[in-house]
C-alpha cells in the first residue's frame, strides 16, 4: 500500500472559498456537517428530504459550474474533493450580491426561511446563465417552496439581477480527492474506474452504492440506518461517460438526470418534460439514471419511460464480466432486481428516436412538480402511416414493477390508430395489472387514468391539443 492508498481520516473541500478538512462520517449529510461542525446556520432545514429546498447550496466538482443541491439529503461522502457553497460564502448586509440586493429591494421574502435556499438556487442559475428567460427561473425554483412571499417578487427579482453585470467568480483550486475516507466506523471508497469498483464490489457485496443519493439521501437524513461502508459511483470513469451516436445514447449509470435531459431533448420532447417534473434542479444535479433503476420503486418515474423505450441495462461483475439485458428483466419483484451481489450497474443504452416512432409519457401525480406519480404511461409506438405496426406500452404505479401492458400490446399491433382501438386496448390493461390502492389512489382510480391515458395517446398522436385538467 502506497502513501497515497492510506484511508484519509477527513472530508478535505473547498468551503465558502477556503479549503478545510472536517472529521466526519462520511455518511454524515451535508446539512448537518455545515450547521453542526462548521457552523454555519444560514442553511435551513425544512423538509429533510429533498422536497422544499430550505437547504439548497451549491457544489461544484472538477472544472463544471456550480449546481444546486439539497444539504439534507447529501452526504459528506460527495463532497471529498468538491467545492461547497452556501449561503454565507456570498455577500453579506453590507456586500450582497446583485440578487440578494434584488430579492431584498424587491420585497422577495417576508418570513425569510425559505429564502437562503431560494437565492442560492436562483445563483446557481445566474452562474450558468448570463440572461435566463423566465421558464427557467421558474424551472430553477421548482425545488423551492416559499409559502408567504409569493414567487412573482422573487421572479423579477432574479430579472433584476440578471440585468445587472455580474462579476466572474474565480473558481478557487479543488483539493485531491482521497481514494478512500475512513472516520468513525464509516469508510468512503472512491474509485476511479470499473475495474477498481469491481474490485471493491466484489470485496464488500454489503457496502451501499451510491450514486446520486437522492433516495438514499432522504433515509440518512431521517438518522435510519448507518452506512459502515460506502463505494462511491461519482467517480468513475466508465459509469460517467455519456456517448450519443447515430442510433444510441449510452449513459454510465452515473450519469446525473440534468445530464440526460440535455442529451434527449431533441429526440424525445416528451421524456425531457417528464424528467422536468420528477426532479428539481437540485435533485437532478445530483440524481442519477443509474440509481433511479437502482432503488427499483415501482413509481419511480425514469423506468416506465425507459422500458418503453426499449432501453437495456449494463451490469458488470470482476468474476463474472458484463451482461446486457433489456431493462424491464431487470425488476424481478418488489424492490428485488436481476443485480447479483458481486454486481453493478454500468451502463444504460437508449435507442435514438426514429422517424417513424412516436414516443409520449404522461404522468399523473397530486402536484405538478417534484412529486411522486400515481400512475405513470409510457407509450411507443412505430406507425405505417395510422397502423401500429409495433409498440411498447410501460406503466408505473400499477404493478410492484414497472412493467410492460403486452396484453394491451397485443391489441395494438396491425392495428389503426383509432379512438375504438385505444379503447379496445384499454378493455384488457385488467389482464396485465391488478394494482394496489394507497393514499396516493384507489385501485379504480389507477384502472381508469391508465386506460384514459391511452385515449389521451391517441388524441395527442391525432394532433388534437389535450386539455390537461387534472395531472
Ligand atoms: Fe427540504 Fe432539504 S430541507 S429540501
Ligand atoms: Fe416565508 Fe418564503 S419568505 S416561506
Amino acid at each position: 500500500m502506497t502513501e497515497h492508498d492510506q484511508p484519509a481520516a477527513a472530508i478535505r473541500f473547498v468551503l465558502n472559498g477556503e479549503t478545510v478538512e472536517h472529521a466526519v462520517r462520511p455518511d454524515t449529510t451535508v446539512l448537518d456537517l455545515v450547521r453542526l461542525q462548521a457552523g454555519l446556520k444560514g442553511t435551513k432545514e425544512g423538509c429533510a428530504e429533498g422536497d422544499c429546498g430550505a437547504c439548497t447550496v451549491l457544489l461544484r466538482r472538477g472544472d463544471g459550474p456550480r449546481l444546486a443541491a439539497n444539504a439534507c439529503i447529501m452526504t459528506a461522502a460527495q463532497i471529498d474533493g468538491a467545492e461547497l457553497t452556501t449561503i454565507e460564502g456570498l455577500g453579506d448586509a453590507g456586500n450582497p450580491t446583485a440578487l440578494q440586493a434584488a430579492m431584498a429591494e424587491n420585497g422577495s421574502s417576508q418570513c425569510g426561511f425559505c429564502t437562503p435556499g431560494i437565492v442560492m438556487a436562483l445563483t446557481g442559475l445566474l452562474d450558468r446563465e448570463d440572461d435566463p428567460p423566465e421558464d427557467a427561473v421558474h424551472d430553477a425554483l421548482a425545488g423551492n417552496l416559499c409559502r408567504c412571499t409569493g414567487y412573482r417578487p422573487i421572479v423579477e427579482a432574479a430579472a433584476r439581477a440578471a440585468a445587472i453585470d455580474r462579476p466572474v467568480r474565480p473558481k478557487p483550486d479543488l483539493p485531491d480527492r482521497s481514494n478512500t475516507v475512513e472516520f468513525g466506523g464509516s469508510v468512503l471508497h472512491q474509485p476511479a474506474t470499473l475495474e477498481e469498483m469491481l474490485s471493491l464490489r466484489a470485496e464488500h457485496p454489503d457496502a451501499v452504492i451510491l450514486a446520486g443519493g437522492t433516495d438514499l439521501g432522504v433515509a440518512r437524513a431521517d438518522y435510519e440506518g448507518d452506512w459502515d461502508r460506502i463505494l462511491s459511483t461519482a467517480h468513475v470513469e466508465e459509469m460517467r461517460a455519456v456517448c450519443v451516436d447515430a442510433d444510441h445514447f449510452t449513459f454510465g449509470a452515473a450519469a446525473t438526470w440534468e445530464e440526460v435531459l440535455s442529451a434527449v431533448a431533441d429526440d424525445y420532447p416528451s421524456l425531457a418534460t417528464l424528467i422536468r417534473r420528477f426532479g428539481s434542479t437540485q435533485i437532478r444535479s445530483m440524481g442519477t439514471i443509474g440509481g433511479n433503476i437502482g432503488t427499483a420503486s415501482p413509481i419511480g418515474d425514469g423506468p416506465p419511460a425507459l422500458i418503453a423505450l426499449g432501453a437495456s441495462i449494463t451490469l458488470a461483475s470482476r468474476v463474472g464480466g458484463a451482461r446486457t439485458l433489456p431493462l424491464e428483466d431487470f425488476f424481478l419483484d418488489y424492490r428485488k432486481t436481476a443485480l447479483r451481489p458481486d454486481e453493478v450497474i454500468v451502463s444504460v443504452d437508449v435507442p435514438r428516436a426514429a422517424p417513424d416512432c412516436a414516443f409520449r409519457v404522461y404522468k399523473l401525480s397530486k402536484r405538478y412538480d417534484q412529486d411522486i406519480s400515481t400512475v405513470c404511461g409510457a407509450f411507443w409506438l412505430r406507425l405505417d402511416g395510422r397502423a401500429i405496426a409495433d409498440c411498447r406500452l410501460a406503466y408505473g404505479g400499477m404493478a410492484a414493477i414497472p412493467k410492460r401492458a403486452t396484453t394491451s400490446e397485443n391489441r395494438l399491433r396491425g392495428a389503426g390508430l383509432s379512438p375504438e382501438t385505444m379503447q379496445a386496448a384499454a378493455e384488457v390493461l385488467k389482464e396485465d395489472f391488478t394494482p394496489l390502492s394507497d393514499w396516493r389512489g384507489s385501485a379504480g382510480y389507477r384502472m381508469t387514468t391508465a386506460a384514459a391515458l391511452l385515449a389521451r395517446l391517441e388524441r395527442d398522436l391525432s394532433g388534437e391539443t389535450v386539455e390537461v385538467m387534472a395531472l
